[in-house]
C-alpha cells in the first residue's frame, strides 16, 4: 500500500477541519473536490481576484454543502485570515497572483498578496497553533540556476517579481519554523494542468490557452523556437502531494520546500503536437514569435527529496493527464 493509499484510508475514519484559501481557484477547487470526497470539513477563503464562482459550483454539485464553508475574504485582510483560521487542523495556502508577466506589469499588488498575505496566513497559523501550514511556492525560485534536474538545494537569482515574492514566502515559512512551534511544508509547482484551469485573459497557462484555440481554429502562437521545456505536472499529482504534506511525520520534512512535478521533460513543440493529436486537429499550424520576457528556458525537477520525505509518487504523466482533461476542455472551453 502506498502512502497516499493509507492517508486517503486514515481520511475515511477521521474528520479533520482544512483551510484552503485560493479555493475559488485552479488547485485550490481540486484540493476541496478531494477533501469532500474523502468527507473533510473545508473553510475556503477566496477574494475572486482570479477565481470564480463556477469552479465552486462545478465541485459542489457532487457533493453536500453541510462540509463546506465559504468566505469570501483577502488575504492582505489579517482580521480576515483569523477568522477563516479558527478552528482548523490544516492549512493548504494556495491564494496568491500567479503569473510572471503579471508581476512585472504590476510588482506592487503581487508582492502584497503573494507576501503581505501570505505573512498574514503565516501568522494565524502559528497563532492558531495548526497541525500543519502546507503553501503553493512555484518552479520560478530556481531563477537563472543552468542546473538540470533542479534540486531544491540549488536555487539561483530570480528573474521576476513573481519569483521573488515565492522566494521570500519560502523564507519566512522557514524563519517561523526555527522561530516558533509551526510545521511548515513548501510546495514548488512546476507547470500545473487540469481542468477548471483559465484559458481566458493575457496572463492565462500555455496548456488551457493552446487546447481552446486548437479546438476553435484560432491562432497557437509559441514563444521562442518551440524548444524551451518544461515539467508538466498533472493537477492530481498535486492534490497528493498537498495531502502527503499534511500527514508528513519525519523532522527532516518540515520547514523546507520540495519540488512537486513528474520528472519529466517535454517541449512546446513536443507539447503543441500531442495537444494537436489528442484534440483531433491535424490541420492546424501554430505560429512561431519572439521570446517572453522573464521566462527560464528549461525547466526539470528531480522529485527525490518529495519522494523521500513525503512518500510522493505521481501517478500521471503529461500524456495521461492530457488525456483525462481533454474531455473537459471539449465540453468547458469556450
Ligand atoms: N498553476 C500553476 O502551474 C502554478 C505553478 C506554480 C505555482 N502556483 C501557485 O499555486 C497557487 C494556486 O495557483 P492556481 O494555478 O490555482 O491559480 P488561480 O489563479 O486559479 O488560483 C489562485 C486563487 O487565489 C485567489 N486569490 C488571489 N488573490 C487573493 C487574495 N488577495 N485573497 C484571497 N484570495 C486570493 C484567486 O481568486 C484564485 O481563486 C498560487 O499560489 C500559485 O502561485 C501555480
Amino acid at each position: 500500500m502506498s502512502q497516499f493509499d493509507r492517508v486517503k484510508e486514515h481520511l475515511l475514519g477521521h474528520q479533520y477541519t482544512w483551510l484552503v484559501s485560493g479555493v475559488a481557484g485552479f488547485i485550490g477547487s481540486h484540493l476541496l473536490e478531494f477533501l469532500l470526497q474523502h468527507q473533510q470539513k473545508i473553510i475556503g477563503l477566496d477574494n475572486f481576484a482570479t477565481g470564480y464562482q463556477k469552479n465552486l459550483d462545478e465541485v459542489l454539485a457532487n457533493f453536500s454543502k453541510a462540509d463546506f464553508t465559504f468566505i469570501e475574504g483577502d488575504i492582505r485582510d489579517l482580521a480576515t485570515c483569523q477568522k477563516a483560521c479558527e478552528c482548523v487542523d490544516f492549512v493548504l495556502h494556495q491564494a496568491a497572483l500567479g503569473s510572471v508577466p503579471r508581476s512585472i506589469k504590476d510588482p506592487l499588488t503581487s508582492h502584497q498578496v503573494n507576501v503581505t498575505g501570505f505573512l498574514n496566513m503565516l501568522i494565524t497559523a502559528k497563532d492558531v497553533g495548526v497541525k500543519r501550514f502546507v503553501y503553493a511556492s512555484s518552479s520560478s525560485v530556481y531563477g537563472d540556476s543552468p542546473l538540470l534536474p533542479k534540486v531544491e538545494t540549488h536555487q539561483g537569482n530570480p528573474l521576476s517579481p513573481y519569483a521573488v515574492t515565492k522566494m521570500t514566502d519560502e523564507l519566512y515559512a522557514k524563519a517561523f519554523g526555527g522561530c516558533y512551534p509551526i510545521k511548515t511544508i513548501g510546495l514548488r509547482y512546476f507547470n500545473v494542468f487540469g481542468a477548471r484551469q483559465n484559458p481566458h485573459g493575457q496572463y492565462a497557462a500555455v496548456i488551457p490557452v493552446w487546447s481552446k484555440a486548437i479546438i476553435h481554429n484560432e491562432p497557437v502562437y509559441i514563444n521562442g523556437d518551440g524548444e524551451t521545456s518544461r515539467d508538466f505536472c498533472y493537477i492530481q499529482n498535486v492534490v497528493q502531494a498537498n495531502i502527503l504534506s499534511a500527514f508528513a511525520e519525519a523532522e527532516e520534512a518540515f520547514n523546507t520546500a520540495y519540488n512537486v512535478a513528474v520528472g519529466d521533460q517535454t517541449t512546446l513543440n513536443e507539447l503543441y503536437s500531442i495537444l494537436r493529436d489528442l484534440l483531433n486537429n491535424p490541420g492546424h499550424q501554430a505560429s512561431y514569435r519572439d521570446f517572453r520576457a522573464g521566462d527560464v528556458r528549461h525547466s526539470l525537477a528531480s522529485i527525490d527529496m518529495a519522494k523521500n520525505l513525503l512518500g510522493y509518487d505521481p501517478q500521471y504523466k503529461i500524456r495521461q493527464g492530457l488525456v483525462e482533461v481533454i474531455a473537459w476542455y471539449q465540453h468547458n472551453v469556450v
